[in-house]
């Protein structure tokens, strides 16, 4: 079973979709620590309930991404943690712990990267009108969005979407991709593609 950290900074419904999960035994992992830039973020609300242990943190309080990163990686070495799995964490990861975590670190994004990377790609997707976007899961490096791609599943846009029932549509499949591709990732033992 591997012992994972989840990294989020909002209401955490991807944490959720992997706590689920965990407890229906479709993923063999245990979420030993979330990690959170907001202080009072809905997903530590979830942990808690889940008897998570949390760290949050506040990102200005500290000198440098380098500081506030050695302190993460400080409880992800007490917790002996095997894998970083950003679910909607809005920081870039920093030479501290991708160093420390390369291969072992994957991210969930909503659109077939490399189109719509950053912020708001649910919304870019809809406004640039295409006819499909949909979900990526990778490997994290230094760049925003920019890993080597593990899976994607596509996700049609149709004629008379509304941004919201778009948004639903992407949400539904990252849910259930998210759990699906990690049970595959540490089963296989992946570090890159
Ligand atoms: C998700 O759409 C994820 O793909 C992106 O941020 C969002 C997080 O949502 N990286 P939630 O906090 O898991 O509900």
């Amino acid at each position: 079973m591997k012992k994972i950290a989840v990294f989020a900074s909002g209401v955490g419904t991807n944490l959720q979709a992997i706590i689920d999960a965990i407890e229906s035994g479709d993923l063999d992992a245990k979420i030993e620590l979330l990690v959170c830039d907001q202080e009072g973020a809905f997903c530590i609300k979830r942990a808690l309930k889940a008897n998570i242990p949390t760290f949050v943190f506040t990102a200005k309080h500290y000198e440098s991404k380098a500081a506030y990163e050695q302190d993460i990686l400080q409880q992800l070495q007490e917790f002996n943690i095997e894998y970083i799995v950003l679910a909607g964490y809005m920081r870039l990861i920093g030479h501290t712990l991708l160093h420390a975590y390369q291969g072992k670190m994957v991210n969930i994004h909503p659109s077939l990267l490399p189109a719509f990377p950053g912020k708001d790609a649910i919304g870019q997707a809809f406004t640039a009108r295409v006819k499909r976007s949909g979900v990526t899961i990778h490997f994290v490096d230094e760049g925003m969005d920019t890993g080597p791609i593990i899976a994607q599943q596509e996700v049609d846009l149709d004629d008379n979407e509304t941004l919201e029932s778009f948004e639903e549509k992407i949400h539904a499949v990252e849910h259930k991709l998210y759990p699906a591709v990690l049970q595959r990732l540490f089963s296989e033992g992946k570090t890159s593609v």
